[in-house]
């Protein structure tokens, strides 16, 4: 089984996308997706209307996730760890124990070549359309990151 975190500040708009969408394109047999947020904000809490929407339309149900916040033994039960921006980043490397651990870090626009800044914006104070936005630079990040894990070209 490999195992990816999806991490955001809240967890209830940009990584419950990443992690309902990324989930969507591998087989849950092989793969294990959760998400989390850096803060403590919306612990318990289902994702943001907007991006249950917006999830929604796109054929996607992300309803039944609950928010939690990221911890230290995240590090040891995942293999991946993606954040949406660089502060997102910077906060979960402050709780990184050593190499190992900095290493499972990444910025999920790091696996998609084709975009230039690497930040998922916070859609949070936006509009529906921000959220659109965020599904798209996600889906297309997922769609190539399910190949990378997945080692299938056609995926
Ligand atoms: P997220 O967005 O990090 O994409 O889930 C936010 C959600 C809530 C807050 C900030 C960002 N907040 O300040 O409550």
């Amino acid at each position: 089984m490999t195992s990816i975190l999806m991490v955001c500040l809240g967890n209830i708009c940009r990584s419950p996308l990443a992690h309902g969408i990324l989930e969507s394109k591998l087989p849950q047999e092989l793969f294990y997706v959760d998400s989390a947020g850096t803060a403590n904000y919306h612990v318990g809490d289902s994702p943001d209307h907007r991006s249950i929407t917006v999830a929604k339309s796109n054929g996607i149900d992300i309803s039944k996730q609950q928010g939690r916040q990221f911890k230290i033994s995240d590090f040891d039960t995942f293999d991946y760890i993606f954040a949406m921006d660089q502060s997102n980043y910077d906060n979960i490397i402050k709780l990184a124990r050593n190499t190992s651990d900095i290493g499972k870090v990444k910025l999920i626009l790091e696996v998609d070549d084709s975009v230039n800044d690497k930040r998922v914006p916070d859609p949070y104070y936006g509009d529906i359309s921000d959220f659109e936005h965020v599904f798209s630079l996600l889906n297309s990040a997922c769609t190539k990151l399910s190949k990378t894990l997945t080692g299938n070209s056609s995926n």
